[in-house]
Protein backbone atom coordinates (compact mmCIF):
# COMPACT_ATOMS: atom_id res chain seq x y z
CA UNK A 1 0.00 0.00 0.00
CA UNK A 2 1.59 3.54 -0.68
CA UNK A 3 -1.72 5.44 -0.45
CA UNK A 4 -4.54 5.23 2.49
CA UNK A 5 -7.33 7.68 1.72
CA UNK A 6 -10.04 5.13 1.73
CA UNK A 7 -11.42 1.11 1.90
CA UNK A 8 -10.89 1.29 -2.03
CA UNK A 9 -6.84 1.36 -1.36
CA UNK A 10 -7.06 -1.85 0.61
CA UNK A 11 -6.45 -4.87 -1.50
CA UNK A 12 -8.37 -7.41 1.42
CA UNK A 13 -9.68 -5.54 4.79
CA UNK A 14 -9.97 -9.04 6.48
CA UNK A 15 -6.21 -9.54 6.07
CA UNK A 16 -5.62 -5.75 7.67
CA UNK A 17 -7.91 -6.12 10.05
CA UNK A 18 -6.02 -9.80 11.23
CA UNK A 19 -2.68 -7.84 10.87
CA UNK A 20 -4.10 -5.24 13.24
CA UNK A 21 -5.22 -7.93 15.50
CA UNK A 22 -2.11 -9.42 15.32
CA UNK A 23 0.32 -6.69 16.29
CA UNK A 24 -2.35 -6.00 19.40
CA UNK A 25 -1.06 -9.56 20.44
CA UNK A 26 2.56 -8.66 19.82
CA UNK A 27 2.80 -5.06 19.07
CA UNK A 28 6.89 -4.84 19.07
CA UNK A 29 7.23 -7.98 16.53
CA UNK A 30 8.26 -5.51 13.39
CA UNK A 31 10.36 -2.52 15.76
CA UNK A 32 12.90 -2.46 13.36
CA UNK A 33 10.84 -2.49 10.25
CA UNK A 34 10.54 1.54 10.64
CA UNK A 35 14.09 2.47 11.90
CA UNK A 36 15.64 5.50 10.38
CA UNK A 37 12.11 5.97 8.98
CA UNK A 38 10.44 9.16 9.38
CA UNK A 39 6.75 10.24 10.02
CA UNK A 40 5.33 13.10 9.81
CA UNK A 41 1.97 14.30 11.12
CA UNK A 42 0.71 17.11 9.86
CA UNK A 43 -2.84 18.88 11.06
CA UNK A 44 -5.28 21.24 9.56
CA UNK A 45 -7.67 20.54 12.40
CA UNK A 46 -7.62 19.77 15.92
CA UNK A 47 -7.25 15.83 17.34
CA UNK A 48 -6.72 13.94 20.16
CA UNK A 49 -6.84 10.23 19.05
CA UNK A 50 -5.72 10.19 15.67
CA UNK A 51 -2.65 12.51 16.78
CA UNK A 52 -1.95 10.18 19.70
CA UNK A 53 -2.56 6.70 18.36
CA UNK A 54 -1.12 7.42 14.93
CA UNK A 55 2.15 8.52 16.83
CA UNK A 56 2.13 5.47 19.48
CA UNK A 57 2.11 3.03 16.44
CA UNK A 58 4.75 4.52 14.37
CA UNK A 59 6.70 4.04 18.04
CA UNK A 60 6.08 0.66 17.72
CA UNK A 61 7.38 0.22 14.52
CA UNK A 62 10.57 1.50 15.83
CA UNK A 63 10.08 5.03 13.25
CA UNK A 64 10.27 8.47 14.20
CA UNK A 65 7.55 10.74 14.30
CA UNK A 66 7.11 15.02 13.84
CA UNK A 67 3.43 16.61 14.52
CA UNK A 68 3.39 20.03 13.08
CA UNK A 69 -0.25 21.93 13.30
CA UNK A 70 0.27 22.97 10.31
CA UNK A 71 -2.83 25.69 10.54
CA UNK A 72 -1.50 27.05 13.83
CA UNK A 73 2.13 26.63 13.63
CA UNK A 74 2.91 26.82 9.84
CA UNK A 75 2.29 29.95 7.02
CA UNK A 76 -0.94 30.70 6.51
CA UNK A 77 -1.30 28.54 3.42
CA UNK A 78 -2.14 28.56 -0.24
CA UNK A 79 -4.22 25.62 -1.70
CA UNK A 80 -5.83 27.48 -5.28
CA UNK A 81 -3.55 26.78 -8.51
CA UNK A 82 -3.08 29.81 -10.82
CA UNK A 83 -3.10 32.95 -8.57
CA UNK A 84 -1.21 36.08 -7.46
CA UNK A 85 -0.27 35.62 -3.84
CA UNK A 86 -1.08 38.89 -2.53
CA UNK A 87 -3.58 38.40 -0.09
CA UNK A 88 -2.95 36.52 3.56
CA UNK A 89 -1.59 33.24 2.26
CA UNK A 90 2.11 32.68 2.51
CA UNK A 91 3.13 29.38 1.27
CA UNK A 92 1.34 27.24 -1.34
CA UNK A 93 0.67 24.02 -1.01
CA UNK A 94 2.84 22.75 -3.86
CA UNK A 95 5.88 24.17 -1.98
CA UNK A 96 4.67 22.86 1.54
CA UNK A 97 3.99 19.46 1.06
CA UNK A 98 6.82 19.39 -1.36
CA UNK A 99 9.16 20.06 1.86
CA UNK A 100 7.39 18.07 4.58
CA UNK A 101 8.31 15.45 1.24
CA UNK A 102 11.33 15.81 1.63
CA UNK A 103 11.71 15.18 5.53
CA UNK A 104 9.48 12.47 6.02
CA UNK A 105 9.36 8.77 4.57
CA UNK A 106 5.67 8.62 5.42
CA UNK A 107 3.41 11.52 6.12
CA UNK A 108 -0.48 11.88 7.86
CA UNK A 109 -2.37 14.40 7.03
CA UNK A 110 -5.74 15.76 8.49
CA UNK A 111 -7.92 18.18 6.01
CA UNK A 112 -11.64 18.91 7.14
CA UNK A 113 -14.16 20.07 4.42
CA UNK A 114 -15.51 23.46 4.54
CA UNK A 115 -18.97 22.67 4.75
CA UNK A 116 -20.00 25.60 2.17
CA UNK A 117 -19.19 24.15 -1.37
CA UNK A 118 -20.40 20.68 -1.71
CA UNK A 119 -18.65 20.16 -5.15
CA UNK A 120 -15.43 21.61 -3.94
CA UNK A 121 -15.38 19.60 -0.85
CA UNK A 122 -16.17 16.18 -2.46
CA UNK A 123 -13.57 16.14 -5.13
CA UNK A 124 -10.96 16.06 -2.09
CA UNK A 125 -9.12 18.97 -3.83
CA UNK A 126 -6.89 19.78 -0.67
CA UNK A 127 -5.95 16.20 0.31
CA UNK A 128 -5.10 15.13 -3.28
CA UNK A 129 -3.03 17.90 -4.13
CA UNK A 130 -1.29 17.06 -0.98
CA UNK A 131 -0.70 13.75 -1.97
CA UNK A 132 0.44 14.60 -5.20
CA UNK A 133 2.67 17.14 -4.33
CA UNK A 134 4.56 15.32 -1.60
CA UNK A 135 5.89 12.19 -3.28
CA UNK A 136 5.72 10.42 -0.62
CA UNK A 137 3.28 7.94 0.37
CA UNK A 138 0.40 9.61 2.33
CA UNK A 139 -1.83 8.33 5.46
CA UNK A 140 -5.26 10.08 5.50
CA UNK A 141 -6.00 11.10 9.32
CA UNK A 142 -9.46 12.39 7.81
CA UNK A 143 -10.26 14.22 4.53
CA UNK A 144 -13.13 15.81 3.60
CA UNK A 145 -15.00 13.18 2.51
CA UNK A 146 -13.61 10.29 4.66
CA UNK A 147 -12.01 9.14 7.55
CA UNK A 148 -10.35 5.51 6.71
CA UNK A 149 -8.58 4.80 10.38
CA UNK A 150 -11.34 5.23 12.39
CA UNK A 151 -13.38 3.03 9.99
CA UNK A 152 -11.06 0.47 9.91
CA UNK A 153 -10.55 1.01 14.02
CA UNK A 154 -14.04 0.73 14.05
CA UNK A 155 -14.34 -2.56 11.93
CA UNK A 156 -11.79 -4.52 14.20
CA UNK A 157 -13.84 -3.91 17.25
CA UNK A 158 -16.93 -5.99 15.50
CA UNK A 159 -15.04 -8.30 14.19
CA UNK A 160 -13.36 -8.92 17.76
CA UNK A 161 -17.12 -8.26 19.36
CA UNK A 162 -19.27 -9.83 17.25
CA UNK A 163 -21.20 -13.29 17.89
CA UNK A 164 -22.78 -13.87 14.23
CA UNK A 165 -20.83 -14.06 10.65
CA UNK A 166 -22.90 -11.21 9.39
CA UNK A 167 -24.28 -8.78 12.86
CA UNK A 168 -27.06 -6.64 12.07
CA UNK A 169 -25.19 -2.88 12.67
CA UNK A 170 -26.74 0.16 12.11
CA UNK A 171 -25.31 3.78 11.86
CA UNK A 172 -27.77 6.46 13.50
CA UNK A 173 -27.47 10.13 13.20
CA UNK A 174 -27.62 11.78 16.50
CA UNK A 175 -28.50 15.99 17.39
CA UNK A 176 -25.64 18.14 17.52
CA UNK A 177 -25.08 21.47 18.11
CA UNK A 178 -23.29 22.34 15.25
CA UNK A 179 -22.98 21.19 11.39
CA UNK A 180 -20.15 18.57 11.37
CA UNK A 181 -18.91 16.36 8.31
CA UNK A 182 -20.39 13.81 7.00
CA UNK A 183 -16.50 12.03 6.73
CA UNK A 184 -16.92 9.87 9.43
CA UNK A 185 -20.81 8.86 8.53
CA UNK A 186 -19.59 7.94 4.82
CA UNK A 187 -16.59 6.33 5.92
CA UNK A 188 -18.30 3.82 8.40
CA UNK A 189 -20.96 3.16 5.54
CA UNK A 190 -18.24 2.32 3.14
CA UNK A 191 -16.66 -0.14 5.68
CA UNK A 192 -19.11 -1.49 6.60
CA UNK A 193 -20.94 -2.04 2.96
CA UNK A 194 -17.30 -3.20 2.02
CA UNK A 195 -17.60 -6.08 5.22
CA UNK A 196 -21.00 -7.15 3.35
CA UNK A 197 -22.81 -6.99 6.95
CA UNK A 198 -26.49 -6.65 7.60
CA UNK A 199 -26.39 -2.33 7.63
CA UNK A 200 -29.16 -0.27 7.95
CA UNK A 201 -28.71 4.04 8.26
CA UNK A 202 -30.75 5.78 10.16
CA UNK A 203 -31.57 9.27 9.96
CA UNK A 204 -33.91 12.47 10.04
CA UNK A 205 -35.59 13.45 6.37
CA UNK A 206 -32.92 15.69 4.67
CA UNK A 207 -30.07 13.40 6.47
CA UNK A 208 -29.75 11.16 3.17
CA UNK A 209 -25.74 10.67 3.05
CA UNK A 210 -24.37 10.56 -0.64
CA UNK A 211 -25.73 7.54 -2.65
CA UNK A 212 -21.88 6.38 -3.13
CA UNK A 213 -21.25 6.45 0.35
CA UNK A 214 -24.88 4.53 1.20
CA UNK A 215 -24.28 1.62 -1.34
CA UNK A 216 -26.49 -1.36 -0.68
CA UNK A 217 -27.36 -0.34 3.04
CA UNK A 218 -31.12 -0.36 3.66
CA UNK A 219 -32.01 3.39 4.65
CA UNK A 220 -35.07 4.25 6.94
CA UNK A 221 -36.38 7.62 8.93
CA UNK A 222 -37.86 5.83 11.25
CA UNK A 223 -35.10 4.88 14.30
CA UNK A 224 -37.00 2.86 16.30
CA UNK A 225 -37.37 0.40 13.41
CA UNK A 226 -33.87 0.65 12.30
CA UNK A 227 -32.90 -0.35 16.01
CA UNK A 228 -34.69 -4.00 16.22
CA UNK A 229 -32.50 -6.25 16.68
CA UNK A 230 -29.29 -4.41 16.35
CA UNK A 231 -25.99 -5.95 17.19
CA UNK A 232 -24.40 -2.68 16.68
CA UNK A 233 -25.44 1.09 17.14
CA UNK A 234 -23.03 3.37 15.29
CA UNK A 235 -24.28 7.03 16.88
CA UNK A 236 -22.80 9.86 14.80
CA UNK A 237 -24.06 13.48 13.98
CA UNK A 238 -23.53 14.50 10.56
CA UNK A 239 -24.74 17.62 8.51
CA UNK A 240 -27.10 17.31 6.02
CA UNK A 241 -25.66 16.22 2.25
CA UNK A 242 -28.28 17.68 0.28
CA UNK A 243 -28.64 20.95 1.40
CA UNK A 244 -24.98 20.85 1.92
CA UNK A 245 -23.66 21.87 5.40
CA UNK A 246 -26.96 22.66 7.01
CA UNK A 247 -28.37 21.61 10.64
CA UNK A 248 -32.17 21.18 9.52
CA UNK A 249 -33.52 19.74 12.34
CA UNK A 250 -32.14 19.07 15.49
CA UNK A 251 -34.51 16.63 17.00
CA UNK A 252 -33.04 15.57 21.09
CA UNK A 253 -35.50 12.41 20.40
CA UNK A 254 -32.71 10.78 18.35
CA UNK A 255 -30.39 10.35 21.33
CA UNK A 256 -29.34 7.08 21.83
CA UNK A 257 -30.25 6.16 25.57
CA UNK A 258 -30.77 3.01 27.59
CA UNK A 259 -34.42 3.37 26.40
CA UNK A 260 -33.67 2.77 22.91
CA UNK A 261 -31.26 -0.17 23.19
CA UNK A 262 -34.21 -2.38 24.67
CA UNK A 263 -35.04 -2.58 20.99
CA UNK A 264 -32.03 -3.85 19.95
CA UNK A 265 -30.32 -7.19 20.92
CA UNK A 266 -28.11 -5.92 23.72
CA UNK A 267 -26.08 -4.00 20.81
CA UNK A 268 -22.51 -2.49 21.64
CA UNK A 269 -22.94 1.29 21.42
CA UNK A 270 -20.05 3.03 19.09
CA UNK A 271 -18.91 7.10 18.76
CA UNK A 272 -16.01 7.69 17.22
CA UNK A 273 -15.27 10.37 19.94
CA UNK A 274 -15.02 13.09 20.54
CA UNK A 275 -18.99 12.70 22.03
CA UNK A 276 -21.03 15.66 23.52
CA UNK A 277 -22.33 13.88 26.31
CA UNK A 278 -26.48 14.51 27.10
CA UNK A 279 -26.44 15.64 23.32
CA UNK A 280 -25.62 12.54 20.94
CA UNK A 281 -25.01 10.12 23.49
CA UNK A 282 -26.76 9.95 26.60
CA UNK A 283 -24.58 9.21 30.18
CA UNK A 284 -26.11 6.30 31.04
CA UNK A 285 -24.79 4.72 27.82
CA UNK A 286 -21.51 5.73 28.00
CA UNK A 287 -20.73 5.13 31.23
CA UNK A 288 -22.98 1.08 30.98
CA UNK A 289 -21.38 -1.75 30.07
CA UNK A 290 -22.91 -1.47 26.61
CA UNK A 291 -20.66 1.29 25.55
CA UNK A 292 -17.54 0.08 23.07
CA UNK A 293 -16.45 3.65 22.60
CA UNK A 294 -12.84 2.93 24.39
CA UNK A 295 -12.60 -0.37 22.31
CA UNK A 296 -12.75 1.86 19.50
CA UNK A 297 -10.12 4.43 20.57
CA UNK A 298 -7.82 1.32 21.64
CA UNK A 299 -8.18 -0.18 18.21
CA UNK A 300 -6.98 3.23 16.76
CA UNK A 301 -3.49 2.19 17.55
CA UNK A 302 -3.59 -1.27 15.95
CA UNK A 303 -5.38 0.09 12.59
CA UNK A 304 -2.25 2.69 12.44
CA UNK A 305 0.13 0.43 13.14
CA UNK A 306 -1.55 -2.27 10.35
CA UNK A 307 -1.54 0.30 8.06
CA UNK A 308 2.22 1.85 8.37
CA UNK A 309 3.43 -1.39 8.94
CA UNK A 310 1.68 -2.35 5.11
CA UNK A 311 3.38 1.14 3.92
CA UNK A 312 6.67 0.31 5.50
CA UNK A 313 7.11 -3.14 3.80
CA UNK A 314 6.33 -1.82 0.42
CA UNK A 315 8.74 1.14 0.72
CA UNK A 316 11.12 -1.33 2.05
CA UNK A 317 10.77 -3.52 -1.16
CA UNK A 318 11.47 -0.61 -3.16
N1 LIG B 1 -12.08 10.07 16.36
C1 LIG B 1 -11.12 10.96 16.06
O1 LIG B 1 -10.62 11.05 14.94
O2 LIG B 1 -10.72 11.72 17.12
P1 LIG B 1 -9.76 12.99 16.98
O3 LIG B 1 -10.48 14.00 16.13
O4 LIG B 1 -9.55 13.47 18.40
O5 LIG B 1 -8.49 12.57 16.34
Amino acid sequence: MKLFSSVHDVADIHQLVASAISLKQKPYVDEQLGKHKTLGLIFLNPSLRTRLSTQKAALNLGMQVMVMNLDKEGWALETQDGIIMNGTTVEHIREAAGVLGEYCDIIGFRSFPGLVNREEDYSEEIFSKFVKFCGVPVVSLESATRHPLQSLADLITIEELKKTEKPKVVLTWAPHVKPLPQAVANSFAEWMNKADYDFVITHPEGYNLAPEFVGSAIVTNNQDEALAGADFVYVKNWSSYEDYGKMLINDDSWMMTNEKLKLTNNAGVMHCLPVRRGLELSHEILDGPNSLVLNQANNRVWAAQAVLKSILERISLT
